[in-house]
């Protein structure tokens, strides 16, 4: 069954643009924050629709930051998702509050917005929702409850750019959304992250806090007379971005519609053939939303197969093919056992999803015939 060429699960979209636009900047002699990073968030703003984009070193540093800038700190309580990478979850313990999870809804894989209530405490201060491989969790409910509670609405976009909802943009609804530019995303710096909000108290507070809270980025103090001169005004860290990522984004975000369409033309393939497996449960297709298609997740019935996931993981491999697996539950990890005393059993839904899931390529280095020959091979291991 195995095929002559490696089919690798994911690849970055890297070009001769990319390379000139970060040897440019190499050459200016200015690499860390400056007039790239300006440029790039002036221009993801525009993309999202937001009033304010905030480059950053990672989506791990968005979250912190978000969640500091939304006043979270210790004894408070933030409702997330346990079925997500832990950085969802991490940034929440940066700040000493505790992470709630929520069990998610078995076809979306995104958090079940109708089992939020019941988690809801006087110590809740913010929702965390993750727009899981780029489909939109549902935003008006989760509006109407971050509205009824006075709570703030930051959402983890990692894998949502671009994704619309009821025809607005991710990154322009929820009080702070967050995305990551690491080496697998639909937009890749290698590492970097991006915030952004229509706030503007939120931006003011967040723009000093990526630099260790200084009162100008160093671009800005070299550009004026006082080089020296700075002020610490607050709390900071050093997450900020720098020029030669900054670039690279520049790049990228030009060539994401591109990018999206072809992402499309291979998720017409697997859904239509795949579709068409009994054994396989195919992701919702897009209905009053427009998916970012960063991953695409089918569910094995494994209840119907004489192999496991697991099992079924291993046979692609062995055909020269690579899958991953997202999510496995974060309750299920000793960490958040034994720091927030989670257990195995407590989020059934994600569990049984675990169970089931397979990521499968897709990515711009593939072709439509290896989008083919991954449908071949998996009903030939399914029959
Ligand atoms: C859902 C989700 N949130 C946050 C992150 C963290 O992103 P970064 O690696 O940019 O910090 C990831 C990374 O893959 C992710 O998948």
């Amino acid at each position: 069954m195995t095929q002559n060429h490696f089919i690798p699960f994911a690849r970055p979209w890297i070009g001769d643009d990319e390379i000139s636009a970060v040897s440019e900047v190499l050459a200016s002699k200015w690499i860390s924050t400056g007039p790239k990073t300006a440029e790039f968030e002036r221009r993801f703003a525009e993309y999202v629709g937001a009033k304010h984009a905030l480059a950053v070193s990672s989506c791990t540093a968005a979250l912190h930051l978000s969640l500091v800038a939304a006043g979270i700190g210790e004894g408070d309580e933030v409702i997330t998702t346990p079925y997500t990478f832990t950085a969802t979850s991490e940034a929440i313990g940066y700040t000493g509050a505790k992470p709630v999870f929520v069990d998610i809804d078995p076809i979306t894989l995104n958090i079940d917005v109708d089992k939020i209530s019941e988690k809801l405490t006087p110590r809740t201060k913010a929702i965390l929702p993750v727009h899981i491989a780029g489909a939109p969790c549902d935003m008006d409910a989760l509006i109407d409850i971050c509205e009824a509670r006075n709570l703030v609405l930051i959402d983890d976009a990692a894998h949502a750019i671009p994704t619309d909802y009821k025809g607005r943009r991710i990154g322009s609804i929820g009080d702070l959304s967050v995305f990551s530019f690491y080496a697998n995303k639909n937009l890749t710096t290698a590492e970097g992250g991006m915030i952004t909000t229509n706030s503007d108290d939120y931006a003011k507070i967040i723009k000093p806090m990526r630099l260790h809270g200084l009162n100008k980025d160093s671009w800005a103090r070299q550009s004026n007379r006082s080089v020296w001169y700075y002020q610490v005004e607050s709390q900071g860290y050093k997450y900020n971005m720098a020029d030669t990522q900054a670039a690279m984004g520049l790049c990228q975000l030009m060539k994401l519609n591109k990018q999206i369409e072809v992402r499309r033309k291979y998720i017409q393939i697997y859904q239509e053939r795949l579709g068409k497996i009994p054994e396989i449960v195919t992701p919702p297709g897009e209905t009053h939303y427009c998916h970012s298609w960063h991953l695409y997740i089918i569910q094995l019935r494994t209840d119907q197969l004489k192999i496991s996931r697991d099992e079924f993981v291993e046979a692609m491999r062995d055909a020269n093919i690579e899958c991953s697996v997202h999510y496995i539950p974060l309750h299920l990890f000793p960490y958040y056992q034994e720091r927030y005393g989670y257990r195995e059993g407590d989020f059934p839904c994600a569990e049984a999803a675990f169970e089931r899931v397979v990521s499968l390529p897709l990515h711009l280095d593939l072709t439509a015939q290896d989008i083919h020959t991954v449908v071949d091979t998996i009903s030939e291991i399914l029959s």
